[in-house]
Formats: C-alpha cells, structure tokens, sequence
C-alpha cells in the first residue's frame, strides 16, 4: 500500500512537471488540458487543482475574460476544499480567490472568504487587514472597526490600523479619538498610509473641532508631501498642467456662449426651479456631510455625464438649454443641478473631486446676505447672472437672509482639458 503512494507521487509529479513545460512554452491552452487530464487520475490533488487555478487566473487577466476568472476562483475553491489540503496550499487558494472576488465586485462572497482564512488562519493579520477593508467597501463600518480594533490590539503601532480606525472614527464625528490616529498612522512611514485622502480626513478632522490653523498645517504638509496641489487647492483626482484659480470669466473659459444662453434664459430656468420647488420631496439632501447648520437640498438633472431623464422631464425648457452645451452635458466629472438653501445654512469649507471641471453658477433667486468664498475670494450671487469657479479650491457658504437661495449649477470641462483627454478620464 505505502509503495504505491510512493509510485502515485512521483506520476503526479512527472505529470505536473509536464504541465509546467508547456506553460513555460506558452503553451497554455494545451497546459489546462493537461491539468484536466491529470485531475481526473487525481481528483483530490490539492496541489494539481492549485495550479489549475493559477493558469486560469494569468489567463483570465492576459484575456481579459470573466469565464476564465470564474474558472479560476471554482478551482481555488475546489483546491482549499480537497482532502488533506495542506496548510499553505489552503491559505494561498482562499486568499486569492478572496482577491478575485473582490476585484469581480463580489464584496459579499469575498468577505465570506476572508471570514473563513481568518477563522482557519488566524495568526494570518494579510487577511484580517482584507476582511476590514472589505467591510468597509459594504459600508460596514462597525464589523471593520472590530478587526481594526483587533489589529491594533496586538500591534499598537500597525500604521495602516491606525489610519483605517481613524477614518471610521471621523466619520462617526468622533475627532478627538480620530486624530491621534490619522496622526500616528501617517507618521509610521507605513506606505499604504501615506495617501491623499488621510491628509484630507486629519485636516477635516481639526476643522471641525475649530482648530483651523492645525488644519491648514495637515494641508501644507499634503501639499508638501505631492499630494495636494496647493493649500486652497486639495481635490484628490486630479490631471498635471491645467490651469488653476479661484475664478474664472466665462471668456477667459472659453465659454462666453454658454453663460450667455443661460442668462438670457434665467427666468425660464426660475420658473422650473420655482415649480419643482412647490412640490414637496422633489429635492434631496446634500449627502457628503459638508452641511454645518441650516438646509440645503438639490435637484439633479445630469451627473456623470448621464442625463436623469424622469427629472428632465420635470424641467425640460432648462435641460434643453443644457443639452446645447455638450462641455456641461457630456462632463462626466461633473453634475448640473438645483440648488436650494434656506436662510441659517453654513457649508464647511471643502473641496470637489477634481481639477478637471469647472463650476458655473446660475443665481436664479438671490436673497441678502448670501456668500461664497473660494480660496481667498468671497462673493455673491445676483439674480440673472452666471459666474465660473473651480471647486477644487476649497469654498464655503453662508446663507443668511431671510427667505430661500435658489441657483442652477451647471458644471463644464476644464477649458485645458483636450477632446482626448475627457474621452479617457474616468466617470466621477
Ligand atoms: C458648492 O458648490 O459647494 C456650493 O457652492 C453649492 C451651493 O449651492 O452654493
Ligand atoms: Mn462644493
């Protein structure tokens, strides 16, 4: 009996030399039958159903085919499943096919995964990492927070622990527990923290507690560290070399005709904000979590280049204008839309997404005192008329009269950006 383990062995492993040949051959086509011949000699070969799963993976990728990855992550299961699979053969397949999963948009069936290596792995803190993160990407902040909490339990000084808890505690409003590791995390040296966005989140952090100029302390530092353009300037998807500044002409932007459809048009535009107004529910709440007191609420038309038809239908004079201008129309960073707010509203400072549109706005009802301040800059609207701005420059609002705001903005294509540009830059 033991002697024919022995001869079983080596023709596993002859065989899945063989294999390997024809790999490094670029054989591949010939190399997964070869797999599908030998595991029918050796159905429970953890070891051959391993390498299986391999080639069909660096195949999936080399032709970009979700048959191939579907192939990929079965065999990865079928290998952790097979009898007496070793230990790392068990690990290696689980964590993988967690990736894939992850990486096909599976969050659900990949954090099931991951639970799993953490439960058979547990000394395995890759995995622990994965599974907080992947809580997150389902917005499961409490089950994240568990195991960064975990992580940090037996390393205090795990950067990308740190800077993940911090995250999750800014978000529940909890600064004072979110600096310490925001600051910490960055100061690791960790690389994974040494990102834009925990810069973003520190700064934020101290703003909202009133320590402005520890604020502007973390930005100067993003700044320095390459990842924010300027103090003012701190959108996170950005391209090199356009131009940027607080304000605009709309002929400095090259867009005169367009400001100029859109005021000799207000009182139409008015009119269906006004109308949609008068219907309770309509308009949504801002939802980023930039309001600090009062209400303010919008109307989306298009977003993402993506024209919202049921809502155009309710504003059609206005979407028409709209669908004159193909540099507002087709933004794909960007949104136009109503925007109401009532008196007693203050907007955080913030800042957009992205240098690579611009921000008009359509003052449509204009009560006093109302402000905007862009970088260094404050100041009104004025009923009828559209002024550009870029929101990548922090600004903030303040409405303090005493009856509703209402404006159309409209967002357009940064004039510096080329035809080419805009057709690859990715939908924010
Ligand atoms: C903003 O773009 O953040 C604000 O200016 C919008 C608004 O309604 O004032
Ligand atoms: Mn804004």
């Amino acid at each position: 009996e033991s002697k024919k383990q022995v001869t079983k062995k080596s023709a596993l492993d002859t065989l899945l030399e063989e294999a390997e040949g024809l790999i490094q051959k670029n054989k591949k086509d010939q190399a997964l039958y070869k797999y599908e011949d030998i595991i029918k000699r050796f159905p429970d070969s953890a070891k051959v159903l391993m390498a299986k799963a391999k080639l069909l993976d660096g195949l999936a990728e080399e032709r970009r085919s979700n048959d191939l990855l579907d192939g990929a992550i079965l065999s990865y299961r079928q290998a952790a499943d097979a009898p007496n699979c070793p230990r790392d053969i068990h690990r290696a397949a689980l964590a993988r096919m967690a990736d894939r999963l992850s990486f096909f948009g599976k969050s659900a069936k990949s954090i099931q995964v991951y639970q799993e290596l953490v439960k058979e792995h547990p000394d395995d803190n890759e995995s622990k990492k994965n599974l907080a993160v992947q809580y997150l990407i389902v917005g499961k902040n409490n089950r994240a927070k568990h195991y960064f909490e975990q992580m940090l339990e037996s390393n205090p000084t795990d950067g990308f622990a740190q800077v993940h808890l911090g995250f999750i505690l800014k978000a529940e409003a909890n600064y004072l527990e979110a600096i310490p590791l925001l600051r910490a995390g960055i100061n690791s040296g960790d690389r994974e923290t040494n990102e834009g966005k925990y810069f973003f989140h520190l700064g934020e952090s101290y703003l909202r507690i009133g320590q402005v100029d520890e604020s502007y302390k973390v930005y100067d530092e993003g700044v320095s560290r390459g990842h924010f353009r300027s103090r003012y300037q701190r959108s996170l998807y950005n391209v090199d070399l356009l131009r940027g500044k607080e304000f605009w002409t709309p002929k400095g932007a090259r867009y005169a005709d367009a400001a100029k459809k859109l005021e000799s048009n207000w009182e139409t535009i008015r009119d269906e904000a006004l109308a949609l107004l008068s219907s309770d529910g309509l308009f949504q709440k801002e939802e980023e979590k930039l309001q600090d007191t009062g209400d303010w609420k919008q109307f989306t038309l298009y977003a993402k280049g993506n024209k919202n038809q049921a809502n155009c239908q309710q504003a059609p004079r206005t979407c028409e204008i709209i669908d004159t201008i193909p540099e507002s129309r087709g933004c794909r960073r960007g949104q136009v839309k109503f925007s109401v707010m009532h008196p007693g509203t203050h907007v955080w400072p913030h800042c957009g997404p992205t240098n690579c549109r611009l921000r008009g706005h359509l003052g449509l009802v204009i009560p006093q005192p109302v402000r905007l301040r862009v970088g260094n800059i404050t100041r009104t609207w004025e009923e009828g008329k559209f002024f550009i701005f870029d929101d990548s420059f922090e600004h903030e609002v303040w409405q303090e009269a005493d009856r509703m705001r209402v404006i159309l903005i409209v967002d357009l294509w940064h004039p510096d950006l080329t035809e080419s540009d805009r057709n690859r830059l990715t939908a924010i």
